[in-house]
């Protein structure tokens, strides 16, 4: 035996095979094998957040997790965010100062999505107060702006997603071609 493992991961939607040391972190395996440098290393302790990415729909440290324990299972990064809930986070990070060297702003956008998608568990109205958000984010560290830009952006992305919400209850069904 060489020590290495062979384990099969979704990442970003694409079945990927690969044959790694054992000890290979998922952070790693990403950036090294197949060039998702998206995924940031930072404490590679778990501490600083810079490495999250969602490993079976949950947000995970990358760091922390070796990748032949992701054998079987999902894993998205930075590249992999799509749809409404990362377009309003970009654009309100843009729009609120969320961001200066960058270097924290893949783990906070994986974060910010997993929170903005749960705003209706964090806040009954979808309304998530500074204080909610800053207890979400405490695990990821920035050493750049204060915080203060990162949480009025995800606060602000939450609204908007959640008026989006309300605003296609209040239309309706999209009526079928040829009723009245
Ligand atoms: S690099 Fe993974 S938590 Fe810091
Ligand atoms: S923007 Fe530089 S570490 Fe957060």
């Amino acid at each position: 035996m060489n020590g290495s493992v062979t384990s099969s991961v979704t990442v970003n939607g694409v079945p990927r095979t690969w044959t790694l040391p054992a000890r290979t972190s998922l952070a790693d395996a990403l950036r090294d094998s197949l060039g998702l440098t998206g995924t940031r290393l930072g404490c590679e302790h778990g501490v600083c957040g810079a490495c999250t990415v969602v490993i079976d729909g949950r947000p995970a440290r990358s760091c922390l997790t070796l990748a032949a324990a992701c054998d079987g299972g999902d894993v998205r990064t930075v590249e992999g965010l799509a749809g409404r809930t990362v377009d309003a986070l970009r654009t309100a990070f843009s729009a609120e100062h969320g961001l200066q060297c960058g270097f924290c702003t893949s783990g906070m956008l994986v974060t910010g999505c997993d929170i903005v998608d749960r705003r209706r568990e964090l806040a009954a109205d979808g309304e998530l107060s500074g204080e909610v958000v800053r207890g979400e984010l405490a695990g990821n560290l920035c050493r750049c702006t204060g915080y203060v830009g990162i949480v009025r952006a995800v606060v602000r992305a939450a609204k908007d997603v959640d008026a989006q919400d309300v605003e296609a209850q209040q239309r309706g069904p999209i009526p079928e071609e040829g009723s009245p």
